[in-house]
């Protein structure tokens, strides 16, 4: 079973995790079933950019984001060349390290 090594982030898993995945299953719900509680406003359905993560290893081991998640994600606080929305990317047979962003949209509103 592929591994997903999460980096620390202060709030969701401040020790950083190592989480067994499921191939075929969303980095969102390996997350989810881990306890890391990554945010995802619109119950997973690719109309929010909360559960917004960066792929730091492993990101070409991932089916291509389709264009609806391309679009979403410009909207993402912080992103960079290896974001994807954690619902929508399915995790294949490679380990992935992932970082989830300090920030979703909505803190950066607030802040
Ligand atoms: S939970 Fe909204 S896009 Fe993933």
């Amino acid at each position: 079973m592929p591994k997903i090594v999460f980096l620390p982030h202060q709030d969701l898993c401040p020790d950083g995790a190592v989480v067994e995945a499921e191939t075929g299953e969303s980095i969102l719900d390996a997350a989810l079933r881990s306890g890391i509680e990554i945010e995802h406003a619109c119950e997973k359905s690719c109309a929010c950019t909360t559960c917004h993560c960066v792929v730091r290893e492993g990101f070409d081991s991932l089916v291509e984001s389709t264009e609806d998640e391309d679009d979403m994600l410009d909207k993402a606080w912080g992103l960079e060349p290896e974001s994807r929305l954690g619902c929508q990317a399915r995790v294949a047979d490679e380990d992935l390290v992932v970082e989830i962003p300090r920030y979703t949209i909505n803190h950066a509103r607030e802040h």
